[in-house]
């Protein structure tokens, strides 16, 4: 099964991207926010919880990924400062992917990002040549100034953070 990129979805340079990063790293789970064609950069990984904001494409990509043991799809409310979903809240990712809620507000997808980066080492945030997206990462970088920030020059851009440990 293989899906094809729309006009909202990463583009196939970003699934490679992924995908390779995902290979290199010995990525085993993952945390997606916005279930899609993104979904199938990460399928050779042991565990990917996806979660989506809207109850139509929750079903639709419910429906999609059900041959795939690996892939749990769950809702998310895109309206809460302070995101939980039990079956995520208490679990670490070894790396996230935020594609979702769609774009909003002064600082889109501000609580998804601060939602992957409290459980997962690593976090991809697409979208991010957006002028929206840009203000959330330069304030994410003013919240978390040990944060390593990459940013890929995709043709939608898609920025890494990655989690100084001690
Ligand atoms: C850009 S989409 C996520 C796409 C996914 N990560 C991918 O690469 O295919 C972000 C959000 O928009 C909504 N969405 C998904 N498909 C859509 C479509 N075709 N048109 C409008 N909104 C869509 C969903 O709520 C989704 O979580």
């Amino acid at each position: 099964m293989d899906l094809k990129p729309t006009s909202g979805s990463i583009t196939p340079e970003e699934r490679t991207i992924l995908k390779d990063y995902a290979t290199s790293h010995n990525i085993k789970s993952v945390l997606e926010f916005g279930p899609g064609y993104s979904t199938m950069s990460f399928l050779a990984c042991e565990k990917i919880v996806s979660l989506e904001p809207n109850k139509t494409w929750y079903e639709k990509y419910k429906g999609i990924f059900e041959p795939f043991a690996n892939v749990h799809i769950y809702l998310f409310n895109p309206n809460e400062t302070n995101i939980s979903v039990p079956e995520a809240d208490s679990y670490s990712f070894d790396l996230a992917f935020v594609d979702s809620p769609p774009a909003r507000g002064v600082l889109p997808r501000f609580n998804s990002l601060m939602y992957a980066l409290a459980r997962a080492k690593v976090v991809f945030l697409h979208d991010t040549k957006r002028q929206g997206e840009q203000n959330t990462i330069r304030t994410i970088a003013e919240m978390h100034p040990t944060l390593e920030i990459e940013q890929y020059k995709t043709s939608r851009g898609m920025t890494r953070f990655t989690r100084q440990e001690n």
